[in-house]
C-alpha cells in the first residue's frame, strides 16, 4: 500500500480523498511545526509528501527518501523546497497557485485600508477605553482616490490586489521581470524601474516570490527613496524586505506605515517591530479562509492521486 505522509492536519477532506483512493495516510499529529528527526523518520518509505511551507524540505531529507514520487505543498510558495535537487531525483513538486489568490489579494486590501486609515490605533484606542468622543483631527489617515499603487511582482497575487485596489480610485504601477500586457491593458497600469516605483507610489504592495534574487530586493539604499507618506504592505515573504531598515525607517516616521503578514524570521518577529504604533501586523495569514484552506489541501490530495496513480499532475511548479 502506497503511503502518504502529512507534516500537519489540514482543512477539508484531503485525507479522506486519499484514503478512499487506497493509499495509507499518515498525518502527524502536532498543531506545531514537525521537528527534523520525526520528519525524517516519517518520510523514509513514503510514496508521497504533502509539506507545509513551515518544512524545510532539503537535500538531506530528500536523500532520505528512499520511495518518495512527489512532494505537494499545501502553499503556492515553495521556497522552502530545493525544487532543482528534487528534480534531479525525479520527485515531482507541486504547489497550490490560483486557488489562494483572491484570498490573499483581499487580506493585502484589508492591510493596505488598516495602515492608511490607522485602524489598529483606533481599535487599541476603543479596547483601552480613551474614546473620548469625536474630534476633528482624531487619527486622520490616507485617502485611496487619487493616490498611485506600485505593484512588486505583478503575477497572480498582484494583479488581483491591483483589481482591488484600482477599485478604489488609485493608478498601478508596476514593477516585474516582464512585461504584463494584459495588466497594463486592463489596469491602465504603467511597468517602471524598482528605483521609480518606490520614489513614486504612495502604497507599495509586494507579490514576488522568495529566491535569490528577490531577498532583500527592498534594501538599505533603496527604502530610503520611499515617500514619507507612503503604505508598504508585505503578503508575500518577509525576507524580500530588509526589515531592519523598514523597522529604523517606521520608527523614525520616514515611511507612514506597514502593513505585514509576512517576517524575515518568522514565527519569530521582531521586537521592535511590536513597539511601533504604525505598523498593522497579522500572523502569515494571507491564504486563510475556510474556502481556501480546503480547496489548497484538495488540490495537493489531487496532485498526489495523480502522479501516485502516474498520470500528471495538476499544479508542478516546473
Ligand atoms: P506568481 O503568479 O508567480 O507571481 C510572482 C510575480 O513575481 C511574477 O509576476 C514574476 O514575474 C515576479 N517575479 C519573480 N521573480 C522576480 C524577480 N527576480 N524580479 C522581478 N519580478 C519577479 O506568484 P503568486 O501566486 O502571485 O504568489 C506570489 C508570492 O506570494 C508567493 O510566491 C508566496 O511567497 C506569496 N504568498 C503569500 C501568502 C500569504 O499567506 N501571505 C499567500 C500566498 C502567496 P514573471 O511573471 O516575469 O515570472
Ligand atoms: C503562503 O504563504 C503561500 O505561499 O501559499
Amino acid at each position: 500500500m502506497k503511503k502518504v505522509f502529512i507534516t500537519r492536519k489540514l482543512a477539508g477532506s484531503a485525507e479522506t480523498m486519499l484514503r478512499r483512493e487506497g493509499f495509507k495516510v499518515k498525518v502527524f499529529q502536532d498543531d506545531s511545526p514537525i521537528k527534523r528527526a520525526d520528519l525524517l523518520k516519517e518520510t523514509i518509505d513514503a510514496d508521497a509528501l504533502i509539506s507545509l511551507l513551515t518544512d524545510t524540505i532539503d537535500r538531506e531529507v530528500i536523500d532520505n527518501m528512499r520511495r518518495c514520487r512527489i512532494i505537494a505543498n499545501c502553499a503556492v510558495g515553495f521556497n522552502n523546497i530545493d525544487v532543482e535537487y528534487a528534480r534531479s531525483r525525479n520527485i515531482v513538486v507541486t504547489n497550490t497557485p490560483d486557488i489562494l489568490t483572491d484570498a490573499t489579494a483581499d487580506l493585502t486590501v484589508a492591510l493596505v485600508l488598516a495602515c492608511a486609515r490607522r485602524l489598529r490605533e483606533g481599535e487599541s484606542m476603543m479596547r483601552s477605553n480613551n474614546f473620548k468622543g469625536w474630534k476633528p483631527q482624531l487619527l486622520l489617515g490616507l485617502e485611496m482616490k487619487g493616490k498611485k499603487v506600485g505593484i512588486i511582482g505583478a503575477g497572480r497575487i498582484g494583479f488581483a490586489a491591483a483589481r482591488r485596489l484600482k477599485a478604489f480610485g488609485t493608478e498601478i504601477v508596476y514593477f516585474g521581470r516582464t512585461k504584463k500586457e494584459k495588466f497594463e491593458d486592463e489596469l491602465d497600469a504603467r511597468k517602471v524601474s524598482l528605483n521609480h516605483l518606490l520614489k513614486s507610489s504612495d502604497i507599495i504592495s509586494v507579490h514576488l516570490p522568495l529566491s535569490s534574487e528577490t531577498k532583500h530586493l527592498l534594501n538599505k539604499e533603496n527604502l530610503r527613496l520611499v515617500k514619507r507618506s507612503a503604505v508598504i504592505v508585505n503578503t508575500s515573504r518577509g525576507e524580500i524586505i530588509d526589515e531592519k531598515m523598514l523597522i529604523r525607517l517606521l520608527k523614525k516616521k520616514r515611511i507612514f506605515a506597514a502593513g505585514l503578514d509576512v517576517y524575515e524570521n518568522e514565527p519569530g518577529v521582531n521586537p521592535e517591530l511590536l513597539k511601533l504604533e504604525n505598523v498593522f501586523l497579522l500572523p502569515h495569514i494571507g491564504s486563510a479562509t475556510i474556502e481556501t484552506r480546503t480547496g489548497m489541501a484538495e488540490l495537493c490530495a489531487k496532485n498526489v492521486k495523480n502522479v501516485l496513480n502516474r498520470k500528471s499532475p495538476l499544479t508542478p511548479v516546473w
